[in-house]
This record gives C-alpha cells, sequence and structure tokens, in this order.
C-alpha cells in the first residue's frame, strides 16, 4: 500500500527479538510496519518463526526484546484488561486449529460471538454466511472431530471471521486445502480486506500470493529478510 504512512500504522513492531528457553532465537531483531486495512503475506520455510510473530500480535507469546506497538498503544504497557478488549478485536486463525472438537461446527463458530453476547438471530445469519462462503454448509452439525483436517482448517477460519475483527491473523489458512477450497478461502479473506480488515496471513502456500499487489514479507532464521514490492514472476 502506498499510503500507509498517512494514517498512522495499526502494527508497529521495532526491533523485536524472541527467544524461547533454554537459547532458541525465533525472532531476531525484526522491525516491521503494517498500516491500517492491510493485507500482507509472510512467508518462510518451515520454523523461520512466522507463528512466534503470530503470537507475538495476538498476547499468546511476549517479546524477549523490542517494542510492539498496535493501534498506538505499546502492549507492554497495557493492563490485562485492555489487553483483553484489544485481543477482542483480533481474530485468529491457529496453525493448529484450537477447536472445541466435540462440540460441532456451529457451535465452535457461535461460541466465538456468543461471549460478546451478540443476538442469536445475528449469529445464526452470521454463522450460516461464513459456512455458505467456505463450502460448509453441509457439515454445521458435525462434531468437529469428525471433520477432514481441511474441513477442520476452514471451521478455525470462519471462527476468526466471525465478529469481523479489525485485524486478523491467519496462520497458514490453506495448508491443507484443495484449490476449490483455497479459492474460498482467498475469496473470502479478500472480501474482509476490501471491507478494511487489516490481515496478516502466515504462508507456505506460494499459490494465494504469486499474483497478489499486496506486500510480501519473507522470514529466513528469524530475520526479515526481503519485502518483495514487485508481483512474483512464477
Ligand atoms: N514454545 C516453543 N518453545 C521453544 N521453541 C519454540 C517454541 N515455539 C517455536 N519454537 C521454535 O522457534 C522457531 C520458530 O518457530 P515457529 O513456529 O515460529 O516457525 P514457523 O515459521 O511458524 O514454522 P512452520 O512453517 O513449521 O509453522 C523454531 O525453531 C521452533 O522450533
Ligand atoms: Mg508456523
Amino acid at each position: 500500500m502506498n499510503n500507509t504512512h498517512l494514517a498512522p500504522p495499526l502494527i508497529d513492531i521495532v526491533k523485536v527479538s524472541k527467544v524461547y528457553p533454554p537459547n532458541i532465537m525465533a525472532l531476531n531483531d525484526i522491525s516491521l510496519t503494517i498500516g491500517r486495512g492491510e493485507m500482507v503475506f509472510l512467508t518462510g520455510a518451515s520454523g523461520a518463526g512466522k507463528t512466534t510473530l503470530l503470537k507475538l500480535l495476538c498476547f499468546l507469546e511476549y517479546p524477549t526484546k523490542g517494542l510492539i506497538e498496535q493501534d498506538q498503544k505499546d502492549i507492554s504497557q497495557l493492563s490485562s484488561i485492555d489487553l483483553q478488549l484489544m485481543r477482542q478485536q483480533i481474530g485468529v486463525a491457529y496453525q493448529d486449529f484450537k477447536l472445541l472438537s466435540k462440540h460441532t461446527v456451529y457451535q465452535n463458530i457461535a461460541l466465538a460471538m456468543e461471549v460478546r453476547y451478540e443476538n442469536p438471530t445475528k449469529i445464526k445469519k452470521r454463522v450460516m454466511e461464513l459456512l455458505n462462503d467456505l463450502g460448509l454448509s453441509d457439515k454445521i452439525h458435525i462434531a468437529t472431530n469428525k471433520l477432514s483436517r481441511g474441513e477442520q482448517q476452514r471451521v478455525c477460519l470462519a471462527r476468526a471471521c466471525a465478529n469481523r475483527p479489525a485485524l486478523i491473523l491467519a496462520d497458514e489458512p490453506t495448508g491443507n486445502l484443495d484449490t476449490e477450497s483455497t479459492d474460498k478461502v482467498m475469496t473470502l479473506l479478500n472480501k474482509l480486506h476490501k471491507s478494511g480488515t487489516t490481515l496478516l496471513i502466515a504462508t507456505h502456500d506460494s499459490t494465494i500470493y504469486r499474483d497478489t499487489d499486496h506486500r510480501i514479507i519473507n522470514i529466513e532464521n528469524g530475520k526479515l529478510q526481503e519485502i518483495l514490492k514487485v508481483k512474483l514472476d512464477f
């Protein structure tokens, strides 16, 4: 995006490192700014640090060094209540899904809205809409432990999107999907982007960013390697 400097960024990561005990340097002095409403792809080999970066942005992990500002607030200075409020504006599609395995597809997605005391009619409408977008309408009353991994992955994404959060962190959202389902996922993510959502998408799947006009950021061994500003010529 060319106009990201005009508005304050949604995310500002400044010289952040993350060391897991005993001494695993998962992120090494990373700086990255993401504008409000931007869609950014995060690529890199297995173990490069993609999930760690997403975890820092949804407060599942904390940086060992450096500064993270979200919505212009230094997250290390926020009270637990303010962090919780900020977390409510973030939808996360986890790499390992984190679904309630014995609950149905409907229950998993609806719960994310029920905890906000949303109106039941609105919840039902939103869940049906997401399931339709993601090709899962016929699975609505199936327990998620009876689904394929690709189906579970889409339920996880639907749950992340349910409350129309300001920021979506999607960790390998197409990792287990065929071309048709991948297209559905990307159509949904593009629709959210057009409606103003900020998206950070960690992926190995070059098919989803090869034609993109959005930024592609590569991590290698915990280091932010490059930002490719031109379309890839596959
Ligand atoms: N909780 C943890 N404790 C210790 N080391 C960890 C932990 N989580 C991740 N790591 C290590 O940190 C590094 C970065 O891992 P991370 O999960 O961020 O990579 P990734 O880019 O998401 O990989 P993948 O593409 O396989 O999902 C790896 O060396 C990993 O083994
Ligand atoms: Mg990962």
